[in-house]
């Protein structure tokens, strides 16, 4: 039956959704599926019903679209849709109950801090958390409202440009190393792809705009990293709930340890996005992988 692609929303992370839903879109329609393009932000849900579709493709990302709102009104619509449901959505979106789920579990991660509008001693923070940090809004993706800080001066400013986006900061150790990341397909752990870039780390620049950014697939690393970093990051995208498809990044410091970042449940589907790389490199083209997300709302 018809699917609405949806894509574009109005987190802060639009931008990006509306290239990867063109891609998406572009991909279904190339493959003779009967899709329509659906934005949630000049179209009310009560208007999806009523273009008769039967399935949905969500393409979008951050909030209001990847942190299981979307989802539970869906569900409550009876439509099926691609991706992970509400609970691993909203742990996903979520970086802070993320690394307690990590801990929990056992996961490796980088010691961090929660922190708050109201909290001030930003050199106690700073020194327990080993001198240089990165901060990070706890409901954000693409690296928007993220810092490095390495003073409780810069410290404080990180904290307040990341209080823009949301109320719960989380501040964590600064590694220093290789970032990496770890596609899933349907159950499926994906060859691992490195992100290099000269910028201080991988933003939304060096994610988006830079050509400078390298990618390499399947990462440069030996069999056994490579298989524990798999098996991190499938238990990971297991810890929260998460199913379908998604994208757990990781890093990997100089002394060969591996760190658990977050895990993305709608992660960037441009056409040379992360998630299409990995496929590719796993033998499957954009339009496959495309289909076998869609494969998803067969139930
Ligand atoms: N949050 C972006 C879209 C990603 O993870 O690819
Ligand atoms: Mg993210």
């Amino acid at each position: 039956g018809k699917v609405a692609v949806m894509f574009g929303g109005n987190s802060a992370e639009r931008d990006v959704s509306l290239r990867s839903g063109a891609a998406v879109l572009k991909a279904l329609t190339d493959a003779g599926v009967d899709a329509f393009a659906f934005d949630p932000q000049q179209q009310a849900l009560t208007e999806l019903v009523e273009t008769g579709a039967e399935r949905v493709f969500i393409v979008l990302h951050g909030r209001g679209g990847e942190d299981g709102t979307m989802q539970g009104a869906l569900q409550l619509q009876g439509l099926p849709y691609t991706g992970s449901g509400v609970l691993g959505s909203a742990l996903a979106m979520d970086k802070i109950r993320c690394k307690w789920l990590f801990q929990a579990q056992q996961l490796p991660t980088a010691p961090f801090a929660v922190v708050h509008s109201n909290d001030t001693d930003f050199a106690g923070v700073l020194a327990s958390l080993g001198g240089k940090v990165m901060v990070k809004p706890a409901n954000e993706g693409s690296s928007i409202g993220m810092s490095a800080a390495s003073t409780a001066i810069e410290l404080q400013q990180a904290v307040t440009a990341a209080l823009q986006y949301d109320s719960e900061i989380l501040v964590e150790r600064w590694i220093t190393g290789r970032e990496f990341t770890v596609a899933m397909l349907n159950d499926q752990v994906l060859p691992i792809v490195e992100m290099r870039t000269p910028r201080a780390f991988y933003d939304y620049e060096a994610k988006y705009q830079a050509n400078s950014t390298e990618y390499l697939c399947p990462a440069p690393l030996d069999a056994e990293v490579t298989a524990a970093m798999q098996q991190t990051a499938f238990s990971a995208f297991k810890a929260v709930g998460a199913s379908g498809w998604g994208r757990v990044d990781i890093m990997l410091d100089n002394s060969g340890q591996h760190y658990l970042l977050e895990v993305n449940t709608v992660p960037g589907m441009t056409e040379k996005s992360l998630v299409p790389m990995a496929a590719k490199a796993a033998g499957l083209s954009f339009q496959q992988l495309v289909l076998a997300i869609l494969a998803q709302t067969q139930g």
